[in-house]
């Protein structure tokens, strides 16, 4: 499927379901309309709901490439942009110092280039897909400066002149939401908040990322999952949780989740020490026993 062909947000659905991604309500008309607008699809959310995945499958549906730029707390412009390949450069300039050649090569050129993401989803353009991961990570002075990347998709270099996008690289950008992202950079987006599934939906996924799970024990996980994130838990479980707990059960060689083979692989849900105790404590509760 090309960029061309998902023309109306039925397609982008069908697409996305057709590489086993689920999307919530109103997902597929977000990536719909950011597609067509050509402006980056910013995705909040709680931990494992399917921002990242998102963009991989989207990458995935496009037959594009996928460029990942995992943000961290320090991250500057360089390590996104491009580095100068110092090794490389050193090797040449002895080498030229070694052969006494009269001509001294030029070591700022393109070839002693290494190019980080930003500066590859730049140059391949729209064959590319710029997943920006986690930019609450990263600190204001970042974000200030992809907020002008992202304005003109256009880049300088000393050494080697101005480097622009002939068509901008389809753009998807996650946060966690650590922190609150400045409303600059939010004015150039496309928001879209991926809630948790309804419990129909999860099962769904469960199924679709766990094809040996059986439909009544996806139910009963889906069903459990949804409970355990109305009891107050500092860290509520997402899909991903529920995608490893079903596989744990299955592993165990049970199709029911009883309270002990829950008890037994609670581990795979719950990663907080009060949360489990108060999950042990609501066990019963929790699998509907
Ligand atoms: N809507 C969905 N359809 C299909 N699979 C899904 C969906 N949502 C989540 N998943 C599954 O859950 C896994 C975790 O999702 P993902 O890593 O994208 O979450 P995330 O929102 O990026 O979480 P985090 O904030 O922790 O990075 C995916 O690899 C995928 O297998
Ligand atoms: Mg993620």
């Amino acid at each position: 499927m090309k960029l061309a062909d998902l023309t109306s947000v039925a397609r982008v659905e069908e697409a996305l379901r057709g590489a086993d991604y689920l999307p919530d309500e109103g997902l597929a008309a977000a990536v719909f309309l950011a597609l067509q607008m050509r402006r980056p699809l910013l995705l909040e959310g709680e931990a494992g709901v399917g921002k990242t995945q998102l963009a991989k499958t989207l990458a995935e549906t496009l037959g594009s490439e996928l460029i990942r730029l995992q943000c961290y707390e320090g991250i500057d412009s360089q390590q996104a942009l491009y580095e100068w390949n110092y090794p490389r450069q050193l090797l040449a300039l002895r080498a030229m110092d070694a052969t006494g050649a009269d001509v001294v090569e030029d070591v700022y050129g393109p070839e002693y280039l290494s190019e980080r993401p930003l500066l590859k989803a730049l140059r391949r353009g729209q064959d590319a897909v710029l997943l920006i991961d986690e930019l609450d990570r990263a600190d204001d002075q970042f974000e200030a400066f992809l907020l002008e990347l992202l304005s003109d998709f256009t880049i300088s270099i000393p050494e080697l002149g101005t480097i622009s996008a002939a068509a901008p690289p389809v753009v998807v950008i996650t946060s966690n939401r650590t922190r609150e992202l400045h409303d600059a950079l939010k004015r150039r987006c496309l928001f879209h908040w991926i809630a948790y599934p309804d419990p129909e939906r999860e099962v769904e996924i469960i199924r679709r990322n766990a094809p040996e799970i059986s439909e009544p024990l996806a139910q009963a996980v889906a069903a459990a999952i949804a409970r355990l994130r109305g009891l107050g838990l500092t860290k509520k479980p997402g899909p991903a949780e529920a995608i490893d707990w079903s596989r744990s059960v299955a592993l165990l060689g049970e199709d029911r989740l009883t309270e002990e083979v829950a008890e037994q692989t609670l581990g795979w849900v719950v990663k907080n020490e009060d949360d489990l105790d108060l999950a042990r404590a609501r066990l019963g509760d929790v699998v509907g026993g």
